[in-house]
Parts: structure tokens; C-alpha cells; sequence
């Protein structure tokens, strides 16, 4: 592991609530993972708590093995060995690009700092702009500048706060993609803030959904998003349909509204017990004579995908689905329609009020 979080909890003072409440999870090397939650779960403090710019109140942080802060130790930003990348990206801006790359380098060694400087140049592909100051380049470029300080020092980790949020939506898109790539490049393993759920599935091998300081799931992109077992990550990461079920009398079938489904997951719940599940919009089907069946209530176009809200026909079903469907259906208003479940978008979760 390159970092162990143990159990961190963190109370800045005169807070009423935790800013993080017992929060464990770690980093493997070469991964990418992203802490997701919405404004205030206590992202940035999990950063900082990582970096060494903020001490947790209980629990502890270890950095390949060695203990960097517990209630008996501490070790300072200084030597942890952890890059970070700050969403203004805080460039000094009467320093060319070089000299900003070069600024935390502390080895003596003017030659080899260079040459170290120019990889990094390289790396992010601003050769051409090395010598420019950072009113001077675009949003994207000094964005590569700020990674490629974080990065020259060759950090056992990079830690990167909202780092897309001040880009514009086609840039973002590309300056993800190319900021992954040089991560994955320089075989550095990072930790990623954003409360962009899209994001956070697009660019991370494991997400931490946090919520009001704590962990609420962790797991790759397609566990949180096919699979999630807490009703906090159904309903904030992308769009769920909570339904209520029963367990079948082997435990291995759920009945519900919808009819009843196979269920392959493991779980500790007894057979006839209640059950909550969540079905993403995903989930669904279109097809002739399937087993789901309603009238489409709402229709909104979203490009690649078309969100229905479905009234169905089942009697005594009384909540609306939101089914995804591919663009190449022309439906209407009115249509009925009929579908089938696609077995991994369901998944049994925790305690849950409906969606909002
Ligand atoms: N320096 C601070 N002093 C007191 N409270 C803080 C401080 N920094 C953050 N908080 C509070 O801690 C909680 C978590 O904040 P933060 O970690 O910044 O969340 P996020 O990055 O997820 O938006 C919030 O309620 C915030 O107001
Ligand atoms: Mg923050």
C-alpha cells in the first residue's frame, strides 16, 4: 500500500460535527482513486489530512508502511514525499513555466535539476512554452504546469483537489483524459477530489463515495455504479429507482413489484425478510412482450441517452420507473411499451428513503 488511512477522524475546533467521521481506506501503487461526495462531506480534509496540512483528532496515516501521524507521531508535508495539484493550480506568475516546474526541487544539483525539469517539460508536452510566463498560456497548459511541479519531484503520491473545475466543459474533458494519461505515464499513483460523479467514474480504478464525513461505499466505477449498497451512492452517484422486496424463501430470489429476480450477490439477509433494492434506469430493456410493462408518462431527449418516466400497468404498482433508453427509439407519449431487467443493475441496499 502506498497509503493507509486508518480510522481517521478529524473535529476542526469549535465545529459541532466531525469535518470526517472514521473514515479507512487505501491507496495500492499505480492506482488512481477519487474521493466523490458533495460540497462539505470533508473531501479537501481527507486531502489535507494525507498531505500532512491537517492533523486528524484520532486514527492514523501510513505512507508505505512508515506511521506518518497518530495520536504519538507525526511527520511533517515536508517529508511525507506527496505532490499536490490545488484547483487555482497557485503558479507563481512572474516565474516562466520552467522556473515554476523547478521551484520545489531541492537536490543542489543545477545540471540534474535541468535535466529533471525538461523531462517533466516533456511529459506534459509544453516544450514549446517553457519559456512563457503563466498569464500567458491557456487554462488547460497551466493546468500540465501545475502537474508537472507536483510531479518532478517524482512524489510517492499526487494529490489533486477539483482539479478540472475551473475549465470549461470540452476542455475538462480532455484535460482528464490527458492528465490520467501522464499519471498513468509516470507510474505515479494520485488521489483525485471532485464531487463530479461522471468524472469520478471516468477516470478512477477505485471511488470512495463520501457523505457528511463519512465513507458511504468504496469500490471501482462499476461496483459504485452497478452495485451500490448504500442508498447514499444509489441516489447521489447517477439516478436509482428504490423499490421495496422480499427475499425468497431460498434467499436467492428478491420478489418485488416488478416481478421476481435472481439475485447472485451475497447478503445477510434471511429468506421472507424485507428488502430494499435499487434499479438503475440502466438496468432496463426495451423489448416486445417483456415481463415490465407501462405507458411512458415523460420523455426528456438527453443525446445519447432518453430518459422515460414509465407508468406502469402492473395493478398495484405505485411508483413511476425512470428507464434509459438508446436514442435510436423513437417513442412518444403515451406508447406502451414492455421491458426486460438486466440482472446487474439490481442490487439490495441499506436503509433508504425514497429518492428525492
Ligand atoms: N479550516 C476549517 N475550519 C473549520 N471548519 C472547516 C475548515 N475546513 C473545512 N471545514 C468544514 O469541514 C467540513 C468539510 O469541509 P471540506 O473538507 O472542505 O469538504 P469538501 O472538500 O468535501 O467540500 C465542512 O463542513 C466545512 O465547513
Ligand atoms: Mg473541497
Amino acid at each position: 500500500m502506498i497509503v493507509e488511512l486508518n480510522n481517521i477522524t478529524k473535529i476542526y475546533t469549535d465545529a459541532e460535527v466531525p469535518a470526517v467521521k472514521d473514515v479507512s481506506f487505501g491507496v495500492q501503487d499505480g492506482e488512481i482513486l477519487t474521493l466523490l461526495g458533495p460540497s462539505g462531506c470533508g473531501k479537501t480534509t481527507l486531502l489535507r489530512v494525507i498531505a500532512g496540512l491537517e492533523r486528524p483528532d484520532s486514527g492514523e496515516v501510513i505512507m508505505q508502511g512508515k506511521r506518518m501521524a497518530s495520536n504519538n507521531c507525526w511527520v511533517p508535508p515536508e517529508d511525507r514525499g506527496v505532490g499536490m495539484v490545488f484547483q487555482d493550480y497557485a503558479l507563481f506568475p512572474h516565474l516562466s513555466v520552467r522556473d515554476n516546474i523547478s521551484f520545489g526541487l531541492k537536490n543542489k544539483n543545477k545540471a540534474k535539476n535541468a535535466e529533471k525539469v525538461q523531462e517533466m517539460i516533456e511529459l506534459v508536452g509544453l516544450e514549446n512554452h517553457a519559456d512563457k510566463n503563466p498569464a500567458d498560456l491557456s487554462g488547460g497548459q497551466q493546468q500540465r504546469v501545475a502537474l508537472a511541479r507536483a510531479l518532478v519531484t517524482d512524489p510517492i503520491l499526487v494529490l489533486l483537489d477539483e482539479p478540472f473545475s475551473n475549465l470549461d466543459m470540452n476542455l475538462r474533458e480532455k484535460m482528464r483524459r490527458e492528465v490520467v494519461r501522464i499519471l498513468r505515464k509516470s507510474e505515479t499513483p494520485a488521489v483525485f477530489v471532485t464531487h463530479d460523479q461522471e468524472e469520478a467514474l471516468s477516470i478512477s480504478d477505485k471511488i470512495v463515495v463520501m457523505n457528511n464525513g463519512q465513507l458511504e461505499q468504496k469500490g471501482t466505477p462499476r461496483e459504485i455504479y452497478e452495485s451500490p449498497i448504500a442508498c447514499f451512492v444509489a441516489t447521489f452517484v447517477g439516478q436509482s429507482n428504490i423499490l421495496h422486496g422480499v427475499l425468497g424463501p431460498k434467499g436467492e430470489n428478491i420478489e418485488t413489484d416488478l416481478g421476481t429476480f435472481t439475485y447472485n450477490y451475497q447478503h445477510n439477509k434471511q429468506p421472507g425478510e424485507d428488502v430494499i433494492i435499487s434499479i438503475r434506469p440502466d438496468g432496463f430493456e426495451l423489448v416486445e412482450d417483456g415481463p415490465i410493462q407501462g405507458t411512458i408518462k415523460e420523455i426528456a431527449y438527453k443525446g445519447g441517452v432518453v430518459d422515460l418516466i414509465i407508468e406502469l400497468t402492473n395493478k398495484e404498482f405505485y411508483q413511476d420507473l425512470l428507464v434509459h433508453i438508446h436514442p435510436k427509439y423513437r417513442v412518444e407519449v403515451g406508447d406502451k411499451v414492455s421491458f426486460k431487467l438486466l440482472p446487474h443493475f439490481l442490487t439490495m441496499i441499506g436503509e433508504c428513503k425514497p429518492a428525492i
